[in-house]
């Protein structure tokens, strides 16, 4: 007959309990060991020792290098907000006598740190990661948790951006950015993004997109690491894999202009800096923008307007938008009356991807609008044959035929569709009564849209001008 025991049942209970909380304090033990003595750290900076002694030619610096002391190292800097622990590991990082050593002992490349001295800037403001961790996967973060994660080697130039004018360092260590920042300017990202308040509105501001992190980005179909820079690569190269909405026209780019348009991303930062901090060609810089050079037309154009328009010679058809975009420096828009090439790049086209571009809009100043206009005009014949409608129109006969002839490209009501937004209102208050019939007459020279009376009078006749004119006036 089996006793039932319960003091047994207490002692067997008592021995487990025992068991596990010893195993508990022995693994916290162990923990607390490797943390503090069996260190990354530790065991690098005694390998770091025994490199300095192997090294060591004379008495001194035997004697120097056999009282080298194995303890946590760190650069304070508070004006940088930055603690960082990296030297703790990267020992030789300014030592000259370490240049072939393997890492984390070997000099740091190039003289970055003699103008840079590791006192005054550390080491995070130009590599991210995680400054006060001891571990060189904590500190490098990549796939963590951390926001700025540790950038590879061949983006770090983006860094150097945050202190100095990049066009400055071209042939002085950053190459890579200066080059970046060039393809910006000339391969027409402000024809949608702003920078410093400059720029289209297709796209967002650019002017913190180095602070990004990970998580403001869509990822969905993200292949390959979840990183902003593989973010960013990936995008450049096909913005509509990453984005299949994305109304993003990018010009073909090389691999190596991709690396330097990334590095350039990563590069842009609202963040402010103290003085002492901000490199002397990034102050002339800022002179050089607010006492601005004389407009550089062709410049502004390939800046500003060649995403959309291209050449500007001839309509295109934009498989991005679904939509004709006009020709802006071809002969059509000759018989265009004085103020209305300025008007239309001042106000842009409502409810189209034209933006405006007046200082408030698109940042460009009147000198440069002056400008641009007079490139766009440049080559124009002098337009002789102009036709007005002498007397009012029949509305509503006007709308019979623009629904006839018009509507199918220039939509319902001239809202637009394929072609121009009639309905705009800075196209009806700067187009003229002549501008409108004579472009409908004779069409426009190397786009879309079609001649409707043509030399003899076939077409559509006087009437049939004047009935629509007055329904393409009523549109606003
Ligand atoms: C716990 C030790 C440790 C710490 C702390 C540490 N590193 Fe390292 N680091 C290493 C080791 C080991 C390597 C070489 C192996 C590797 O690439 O991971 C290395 C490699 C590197 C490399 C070269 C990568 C390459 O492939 O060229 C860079 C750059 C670097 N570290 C920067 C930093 C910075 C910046 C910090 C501080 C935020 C830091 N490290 C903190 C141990 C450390
Ligand atoms: C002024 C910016 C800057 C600072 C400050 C800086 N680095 Fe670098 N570092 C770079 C750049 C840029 C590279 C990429 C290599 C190149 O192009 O020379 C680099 C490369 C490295 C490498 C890779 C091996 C090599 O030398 O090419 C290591 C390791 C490294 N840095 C560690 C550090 C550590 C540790 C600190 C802090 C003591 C530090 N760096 C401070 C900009 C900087
Ligand atoms: C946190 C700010 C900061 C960062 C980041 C930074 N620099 Fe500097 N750099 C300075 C300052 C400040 C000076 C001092 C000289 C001056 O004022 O022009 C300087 C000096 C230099 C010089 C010597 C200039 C001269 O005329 O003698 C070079 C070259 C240079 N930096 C290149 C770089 C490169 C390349 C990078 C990126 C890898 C970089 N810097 C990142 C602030 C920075
Ligand atoms: C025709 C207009 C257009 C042009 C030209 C254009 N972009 Fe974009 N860009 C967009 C639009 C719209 C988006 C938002 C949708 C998306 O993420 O693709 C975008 C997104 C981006 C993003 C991602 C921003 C973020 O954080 O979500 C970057 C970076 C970018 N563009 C850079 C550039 C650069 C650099 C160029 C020049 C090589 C350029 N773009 C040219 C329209 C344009
Ligand atoms: C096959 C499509 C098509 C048809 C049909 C068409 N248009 Fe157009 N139209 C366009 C395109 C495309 C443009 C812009 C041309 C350019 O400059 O690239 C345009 C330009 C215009 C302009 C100048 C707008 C501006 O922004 O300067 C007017 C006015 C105009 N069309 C009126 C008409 C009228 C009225 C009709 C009917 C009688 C008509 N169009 C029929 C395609 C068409
Ligand atoms: C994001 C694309 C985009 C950019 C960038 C852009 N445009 Fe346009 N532009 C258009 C579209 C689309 C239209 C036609 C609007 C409509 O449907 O009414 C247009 C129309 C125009 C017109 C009116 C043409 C006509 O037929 O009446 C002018 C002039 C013009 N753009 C000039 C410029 C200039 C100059 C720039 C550079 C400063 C520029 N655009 C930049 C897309 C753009």
């Amino acid at each position: 007959m089996p006793i039932d025991n319960p003091d047994q049942d207490i002692s067997r209970g008592m021995k487990w309990l025992m068991l596990v909380s010893s195993l508990v304090v022995l693994a916290l033990l162990v923990g607390v060991i490797k943390s503090n003595v069996f260190t990354e750290w530790r065991a690098h900076q005694k390998e770091y020792r025994k490199l300095l002694l192997a090294k060591a030619e004379d008495e001194a610096s035997r004697e120097s290098a056999k009282s080298f002391d194995v303890r946590m190292q760190q650069a304070v800097v508070p004006e940088l907000k930055a603690t960082d622990r990296c030297i703790s590991c990267h020992t030789g990082i300014d030592d000259p006598r370490m240049a072939d050593e393997k890492q984390p002992y070997r000099t740091h490349s190039g003289t970055l740190l003699e103008d840079h001295p590791v006192g005054k800037f550390g080491c995070t403001v130009c590599h991210r990661g995680q400054g006060l961790a001891v571990t060189n996967e904590e500190a490098k973060a990549v796939h963590a948790y951390w926001d700025y994660p540790m950038l590879p080697d061949n983006l770090t130039q983006a860094s150097c951006g945050l202190c100095h004018d990049p066009k400055s360092l071209k042939g002085r260590g950053g190459n890579v950015l200066a080059r970046g920042a060039e393809l910006f300017e000339t391969r027409g990202c402000r024809s949608c993004h702003k920078l410093g308040g400059r720029g289209g509105a297709l796209g967002i501001a650019l002017d913190n997109e180095g602070r990004k992190v990970i998580h403001q980005l869509v990822l969905t179909d993200l292949k390959g690491e979840h990183t902003v820079w593989n973010w960013l690569v990936e995008h450049f190269r096909d913005p509509q894999a990453i984005v299949p909405t994305s109304l993003m026209r990018n010009p073909t780019l090389t691999e190596p202009e991709i690396e330097a348009l990334t590095t350039y991303m990563l590069s842009l930062t609202t963040q402010t800096f103290p003085n002492e901090y901000i490199a002397s060609d990034k102050v002339e810089q800022k002179y050089a923008e607010i006492y601005p050079q004389k407009p550089d037309a062709e410049k502004l154009y390939a800046q500003f307007c060649y995403s959309c328009h291209e050449s500007g010679t001839y309509g295109r058809w934009d498989k991005v938008s679904k939509r004709f975009i006009p020709a802006i420096r071809g002969s059509g828009l000759a018989v265009s009356p004085a103020g209305f090439l300025e008007k239309q790049v001042r106000l842009g086209r409502e409810g189209t991807q034209m933006p405006g571009w007046h200082q408030q809009a698109g940042g460009l100043r009147d000198a440069e609008i002056t400008a641009l206009v007079a490139y766009l005009r440049a080559g124009n014949q002098p337009v002789t044959e102009m036709w007005a409608p002498k007397s009012a129109g029949d509305i509503s006969r006007g709308q019979g035929l623009y629904a006839q002839n018009c509507q199918g490209c220039h939509g319902a009501a001239g809202k637009g569709g394929i072609a121009p937004v009639l309905a705009s209102p800075s196209f009806q208050q700067a187009a003229s009564d002549a501008f409108i019939v004579t472009t409908v007459r004779n069409g426009r020279p190397d786009t879309a849209m079609p001649a409707f009376q043509r030399p003899g009078k076939t077409g559509l006749s006087d009437k049939d001008l004047t009935d629509l004119l007055a329904y393409v006036r009523s549109m606003k």
